[in-house]
């Protein structure tokens, strides 16, 4: 069952969306060459709760950290330790803060001095496919509208979407129905409603698209070892249109 949130559930999923987005900014300005990935975690955490909030993702089935930072070849779920970015690295950062019994979601991907014209429109196209699906999240759509946006946005580039993690509803859980695959024909699932509020994150990758996951348990790699790159926001669906919860500054 779908989830549509009343005026004052959007206007708490308003709070802690963008107290996300703002710890995501922190930290993505914090990434540099010669910082580890554990200490952007600690700096996320200590910001999340100065706020008032609760990082979203500790503890979640067992993961045990309050961000995933995944790097190069590293797709999604990565999580923070001992390593060390390097210039060249592709890093993306994922941020979940709970706060007022609702959950924020949202993620970037930091190039590091990238100077490779193909990764950096790798990142480019993901953003662009992200905002393609953002568009399609209106009032009387459906679902798989957005999925077929964000695929077509990737595979017109020439680059692939990852098929076994997908976006997902989100509000007092942060994985609500419906899930939302970055893939597939349009016209298809549920309609698009006033209240629903969903993240909606491309993952893409250079090469193939397939995917495996560490021993760890968690961090996802391409199969290729070939770079990905991971962009996310939640956002409500409105009468009025799209609109991006996890964003720092307030429309105007
Ligand atoms: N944005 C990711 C997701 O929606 C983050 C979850 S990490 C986890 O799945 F560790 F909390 F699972
Ligand atoms: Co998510």
């Amino acid at each position: 069952m779908i989830r549509i949130k009343t005026e004052t559930e959007l206007e708490k999923m308003r709070v802690s969306n963008r107290m996300t987005a703002e710890v995501l900014a922190a930290v993505a300005g914090r990434v540099a060459p010669g910082i580890t990935t554990g200490e952007l975690d600690r700096f996320a955490g200590e910001m999340i709760r100065d706020m008032g909030g609760t990082p979203a993702f500790l503890g979640y089935g067992g993961y045990p950290a309050s961000i995933c930072v995944s790097i190069n070849e590293q797709v999604v779920h990565g999580i923070p330790g001992r390593r060390v970015i390097s210039s060249g690295d592709v890093v993306s950062i994922d941020v979940g803060v709970k706060y007022d019994g609702f959950i924020g979601d949202c993620a970037t991907t930091v190039l590091v001095d990238v100077d490779d014209r193909e990764i950096i429109r790798l990142a480019a196209v993901t953003r662009a496919a992200l905002a393609a699906g953002i568009d399609k999240a209106v009032v009387g759509g459906r679902l798989s509208d957005i999925s077929h946006a964000v695929e077509k946005t990737v595979t017109a580039a020439g680059f692939s979407v990852v098929r076994d993690f997908v976006g997902h509803g989100i509000g007092r859980d942060m994985h609500e129905e419906p899930q939302v695959p970055n893939f597939g024909r349009p016209g298809r699932g549920p309609k698009l409603a006033h209240g629903m509020t969903i993240a909606i994150e491309p993952m893409v990758n250079q090469g193939g698209c397939e995917v495996e996951v560490m021993p760890d348990g968690w961090t996802v790699l391409t199969r290729d070892r070939r770079p990905s790159v991971h962009f996310e926001h939640t956002i409500a669906v409105l009468k009025t249109g799209p609109e991006i919860l996890t964003c720092v500054k307030k429309k105007i």
